[in-house]
């Protein structure tokens, strides 16, 4: 369902910035985002409102405006850097004749490119699928002789050929295999959980270069690119320490503004993730001049998610693109280049710091009597060796959360 043909399509966007709109870079970010879907547009025309126009979302001199566009670059598709009601998308194509894709479309479109796992692509295709049914009201004749391009990918190929019926099925079908993949998932954080690793969480606005320190704490190879939601999927590693141990760190799906809220819902299992963890690294793209407007809608984003009570450090990373800033750090904040190598030893020292005092390391030696002791500490998988002592007993390297030593009132 998720064949990609080569875009070649020509596109045109369209930004309204309405009265009430935050981020100033709103623009630059929407362009970077379409360049993240593998589209170049050919033109952008922009517009302000005080609210929508109900009908066309955009008053009416400015479709014509957009048709005159259309002729004239011979383009086949229109995205706005706004979410459409599905009348005023209807409205929008039958006036236009080309497709009209809305924000929603084109963040789910980049998911779709992006998503690596089994678990992120179904993740996708069930957004998409939602999207696409509350759209599906009247026929789209008007449409049909569109090749499929970009929005008409993934289930977007289906939609001219297929019905509710199908959709509903198709829907029914891929929340089934969710569910199933997401049971291994849990399965595979609950035995996580009751092993004594840290868990540390990469998040940040997306392009922050989260997946750049990740590769760099790791050296492990992730895919880097210089396009927005390089991350859809968390990915875990094992990591070694110096000093600290054993810690698991997770990749996170870049964060963007205005993520919609249903999307943040087909991504709760995903980001979930991020609210189990010990610890928070919240990479910032320091040489962004907006970066403070990014930490806040990340920082929504983790409300929103319930991850907002873990223990966070800020990560700002890029400081080689940044004239006199050196790698340094503060009580929550660590000043590095993910890319050059610069600062990676005060961020280990910051781990050592936030997560040392939640784990203990220790060596124990439990003499024969103390078997119960023993077997806890095999069911808490707190055990890291062990030899058998000649008296009967056992010689341990154990490490375990503080919490759950004080527990065992030894
Ligand atoms: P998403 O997957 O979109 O969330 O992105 P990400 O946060 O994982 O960012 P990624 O690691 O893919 O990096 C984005 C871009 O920033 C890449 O082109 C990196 O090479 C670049 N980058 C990362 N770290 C640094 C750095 O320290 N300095 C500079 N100059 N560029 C960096």
């Amino acid at each position: 369902m998720f064949e990609r043909p080569a875009s070649g399509e020509k596109v045109i966007l369209v930004h309204v910035n309405l009265a009430q709109s935050g981020m100033s870079d709103d623009l630059e970010e929407f362009i970077s985002l379409v360049t993240s879907a593998h589209v170049t547009p050919v033109n952008v025309l922009t517009a302000n409102r005080r609210a929508p126009d109900a009908k066309y979302y955009i008053g009416t001199g400015k479709v014509e405006e957009v048709l005159e566009a259309i002729t004239l670059y011979n383009a086949d598709c229109i995205i706005f850097n706004n979410a459409l009601s599905p009348s005023q998308q209807r409205n929008l194509e039958k006036k236009l004749c080309v497709a009209v894709l809305d924000r929603t479309q084109l963040i789910l479109d980049i998911f779709a490119l992006r998503a690596r796992t089994h678990e992120g692509k179904l993740q996708v295709e069930l957004a998409q699928l939602h999207h696409m049914s509350t759209r599906l009201v009247r026929g789209w004749t008007h449409l049909e002789r569109q090749k499929g391009g970009i929005g008409m990918r993934g289930p977007g190929e289906t939609q001219l050929e297929t019905d509710r019926r199908l959709i509903r099925d198709r829907i029914k079908y891929v929340q089934k295999r969710l569910e199933k993949v997401r049971k291994q998932r849990m399965q595979g954080r609950q035995h996580r959980q009751r092993k004594p690793v840290p868990v540390v969480s990469l998040v940040g606005y997306t392009n922050a270069g989260k997946s750049t320190l990740f590769n760099l704490l790791t050296a492990a190879d992730v895919y880097v690119a210089d396009q927005l939601f390089a991350t859809l999927d968390p990915t875990l590693r094992r990591i070694e320490i110096d000093g600290l141990g054993e810690i698991v760190l997770a990749d996170t799906v870049g964060f963007i503004q205005h993520l919609p809220h249903d999307l943040i819902e087909a991504f709760r299992a995903t980001l979930e993730e991020t609210r189990d963890a010990d610890l928070l690294l919240h990479v910032i793209d320091v040489s962004n001049e907006h970066y403070q407007e990014t930490v806040e809608a990340v920082d929504d984003v983790l409300r929103e998610i319930g991850a907002d009570k873990v223990p966070q450090v800020k990560v700002f990373n890029k400081i080689d693109s940044v004239p006199n800033l050196e790698p340094h750090m503060s009580e929550d904040a660590v000043w590095l280049s993910a890319a050059k190598d610069q600062g990676l030893d005060l961020l280990k020292d910051m781990l050592k710091q936030k997560l040392a005092s939640q784990y203990i390391e220790k060596e124990l030696t439990l003499g024969a009597a103390q078997g119960s002791v023993y077997a806890k500490l095999h069911q808490l998988k707190a055990i890291l060796s062990e030899e058998d002592t000649e008296e009967g007993g056992w010689q341990l390297k154990i490490r375990m959360s503080e919490i759950e030593w004080q527990k065992l009132g030894l």
